[in-house]
């Protein structure tokens, strides 16, 4: 059995992850570190509790907690780290950055000190290695034409892209000063299973279901790359056990989309479910709001590097795998219900009150 400690397992793409390698790899074990804020909900994994007993161990606690992940390095002896943890969502990141300066940034080195002081202990098995999800956003914006490679240079627009990309920079620091060997993955738009409903797709979802106004940004021209969230953990998995040490690699899903492209299609998924029709198509709902300041107007991945040299490329298409995770929400409302605490209320009162 090989032991791996996975970070912020209990959000999003970490709870996808979790699923994805307990049933694709049976000699992975993996320990859940997560402090469970408002995007971790420890109800993701509560079936894998029962029946993976073995392969899986929750820890709810900081990764900016030296001494509790120090003491998790002493008793699991890990092959390696899979880091997700962080404060997500560039809105919030507008309104209290401090937190994305803290768990992306300082928790993000506090992770590398432990781990840099365990190998050099001895502590950890020989092919130690240390994996930081990152985000396509650290490359700033891009005009109409191009693609971000690995060589883009950094140009973060946002609280949580700048917090992301000084983070990537420490790590390829540990890797260069140090030489701890680390990997580091940019990837596009996911969306899929268990994303908070504060990211458009989820949101827009359940504003559909309720027929709530559908708030778009701006002129709602904005382009994003979408990858569904399956695609992302099979290239994360063989980043980790094919990759170079020391490298990055983009991940994109080839389909760019605009928002408004994006929420037309879903009101249509949506329509067919509910049987809305003609003057009820939930299209009437679509309301143009005030811009998200520093708004990146395009992203775009190229995939090139993973494609050639590991042999990874997006499974999923698009339309379908948008049209998954929207049945995937309306058979999951106890999710969403208990997701919507008091504290998102709160949130979405704060964020579209003056748009
Ligand atoms: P998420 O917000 O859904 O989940 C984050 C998880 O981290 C939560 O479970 C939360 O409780 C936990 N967490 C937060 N602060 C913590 C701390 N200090 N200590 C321990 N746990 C903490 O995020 P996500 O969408 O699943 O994203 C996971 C990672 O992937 C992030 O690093 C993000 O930057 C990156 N990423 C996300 C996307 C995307 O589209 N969602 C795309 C590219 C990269
Ligand atoms: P989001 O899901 O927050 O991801 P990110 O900002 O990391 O790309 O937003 C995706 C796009 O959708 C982004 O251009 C902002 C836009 N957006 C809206 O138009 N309305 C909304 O209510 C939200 C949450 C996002």
């Amino acid at each position: 059995m090989k032991n791996f400690l996975i970070t912020g397992g209990s959000g999003f793409i970490g709870t996808n992850f979790i699923r994805h390698v307990l049933a694709t790899r049976p000699d992975w074990r993996v320990v859940n570190l997560d402090a469970l804020t408002y995007a971790g909900n420890p109800a993701n994994l509560e079936d894998i509790k029962q029946s993976w007993k073995e392969r899986y161990r929750f820890v709810h606690g900081d990764i900016g907690d030296a001494e509790l992940v120090g003491r998790l390095f002493s008793e699991e002896n890990f092959n390696g780290v899979v880091h997700f943890a962080a404060e997500s969502h560039v809105d919030r990141s507008i309104l209290g950055p401090e937190a994305f300066v803290e768990t992306n940034v300082v928790g993000t080195f506090r992770l590398l000190e432990v781990s840099l002081k365990a190998r050099r202990a001895g502590t950890v098995p020989d092919g130690f290695r240390f994996l930081h999800v990152s985000t396509d956003e650290v490359y700033g914006s891009l005009g109409a034409e191009g693609s971000f490679t690995e060589q883009t240079p950094y140009d973060p627009s946002s609280p949580y892209s700048a917090s992301k990309a000084a983070a990537d920079h420490i790590v390829r620091a540990y890797h260069r000063t140090y030489g701890l060997p680390t990997l580091i993955t940019n990837c596009s738009n996911n969306y899929g299973p268990y994303q908070f409903p504060e990211k458009l797709i989820p949101l827009i979802i359940l504003n559909i279901m309720e027929e709530k106004p559908l708030p778009v940004y701006g002129d709602g021209k904005n382009v994003r790359d979408w990858l569904y969230v399956i695609d992302h953990c099979e290239a994360i998995v063989k980043v980790f056990e094919e990759g170079n040490a020391g490298e990055t690699y983009n991940v994109g899903g080839e389909a760019e989309r605009q928002n408004i492209e994006i929420v037309q299609l879903l009101c249509d998924l949506m329509d067919e479910r509910l049987r809305r029709t003609g003057k009820k198509s939930s299209r009437k709902l679509i309301h143009f709001v005030s811009d998200r300041p520093g708004h990146d107007r395009r992203y775009a991945i190229d995939a090139g590097k993973i494609k050639s040299q590991l042999g990874w490329s997006p499974r999923y298409h698009f339309e379908e795998a948008l049209a998954t995770t929207v049945d995937w929400y309306l058979s999951h409302m106890n999710w969403v219900e208990s997701v919507r605490s008091g504290e998102y209320r709160k949130w979405i009162e704060a964020n579209y009150l003056d748009r």
